[in-house]
């Protein structure tokens, strides 16, 4: 069996012909379509930062006088409105014409309309006599509203090319929204999904705090002043939020620590001291194999945020730049808010013996950049204790 033949007429031939042989209008209407498709296809911003752009770009591409984006209800009173008048672009709204738009609204179709006081579709309509407007379009828009241009001065500027033009914005404008809404509903489950693990991390984190310290309060302003910290060390606002979370987590070890020895009033004797400081390494492996960026870093900081700058600390006596950034900052974080409240064993010390002691321990216990910047922000510091410390 033969394949069949694709046959083509002199008459196709011709009209593809046609094609490289548009006019000026032509060309410039398309090269117009292809500019407002760009501009909308990057709008991201929202609603109104798409609704704006495609208002704006009609206005420098189409000849006409007034363009609105009129907004189904219970929206309507949102609708976006341009006009060129004498003294330039204005975006206050103008009445339109209620006649046009229900009849688009009715029938689902586009209208244009050479000349609305002769047309004998809108011959009755005392929305047309109102506002005076001579050249009309409307198209719809899908599941948002309409798209309604005019003019008053002239007749006649609209024909079937600029509606189909119109037609394909108003398509273009849906899909754009539609990128929008989706984006905004990602964002919006994303934020969901963030404060849900917010809030579990949190809980967790309070389950092994709230044995030895006063409230969750401790893990919260601990994360608080860890974020400030890596913010004002300059760390990226991911990252910032990322510590947020994970510091709060610094003590998640002590699940494994007996009440005898949490609770003790006194010194710790070798012994208790030893059991003690393995809530480090406890932590560590409660936290430890996740694919989590986030669980991932809490598993650090769990592991570090008793190592000393100067490698006298625990676990493993790591030294400067060996402990990773996110335990160095939750070190003096979480000492300086233990160093600042009451404990079993101890009394609450004062502020400024406190921010002393910080300073004597730069190069020592702190690493002396961020204890530094630590003492820098004392204000701010003390400003967040304040926040965090409401009942
Ligand atoms: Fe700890
Ligand atoms: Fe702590």
């Amino acid at each position: 069996m033969f394949p069949k033949l694709l046959l083509v007429s002199n008459q196709d031939l011709n009209t593809r012909g046609a094609l490289k042989s548009l006019s000026a209008d032509e060309l410039g209407k398309l090269s117009s379509l292809a500019q407002i498709s760009t501009a909308l296809s990057r709008a991201d911003g929202g609603f109104f930062e798409v609704a704006n752009t495609l208002l704006d770009k009609l206005l420098e591409t189409l000849g006409a006088e007034r363009f609105a984006v009129l907004l189904h209800p219970p929206n309507e009173s949102q609708s976006l409105f341009r006009s060129q008048g004498p003294d330039g672009v204005t975006a206050d709204p103008f009445p339109f014409s209620t006649t046009v738009v229900n009849s688009v609204k009715e029938s689902g179709e586009p209208l244009v309309t050479l000349d609305a006081m002769d047309d004998q579709r809108l011959s009755t309509s005392v929305s047309i006599q109102l506002t005076g407007a001579r050249s009309v379009m409307c198209v719809p828009i899908k599941g948002t509203g309409l798209l309604y241009v005019d003019n008053r001065l002239s007749t006649g500027i609209f024909r079937e090319a600029e509606l189909s033009l119109l037609t394909i914005l108003a398509d273009l404008f849906s899909a754009a929204l539609e990128r929008v809404r989706n984006l905004e509903r990602l964002e919006a489950a994303y934020a969901a999904l963030r404060a849900s693990q917010e809030e579990t991390v949190t809980r967790l984190a309070a389950a092994a705090d709230w044995r030895d310290t006063d409230t969750a309060q401790h893990i919260n302003r601990v994360g608080e002043y860890c974020a400030h910290l890596a913010h004002w060390a300059g760390c990226s606002q991911e990252y910032v939020e990322e510590i947020r979370m994970a510091s709060k987590m610094h003590d998640v070890g002590k699940l494994g620590v007996p009440d005898a020895i949490l609770l003790k009033p006194g010194r710790f004797n070798e012994e208790e001291f030893k059991t003690m400081k393995r809530h480090t390494t406890m932590g560590g492996k409660i936290l430890e194999g996740s694919s989590s960026p986030l669980l991932q870093m809490a598993h650090r900081i769990a592991l570090s945020h008793h190592e000393h700058y100067d490698g006298s600390g625990y676990p493993e006596g790591l030294k400067g730049e060996e402990i990773p950034l996110e335990g160095r900052i939750t070190s003096i974080c979480d000492a300086f808010d233990a160093m600042c409240s009451k404990r079993v064993y101890k009394e609450a010390y004062p502020m400024d013996k406190v921010f002393g002691i910080i300073r004597a321990e730069l190069g020592r216990q702190f690493d002396p950049r961020l204890g530094q910047l630590f003492i820098e922000h004392r204000d701010e510091v003390e400003q967040i204790r304040e926040q965090f410390s409401k009942p």
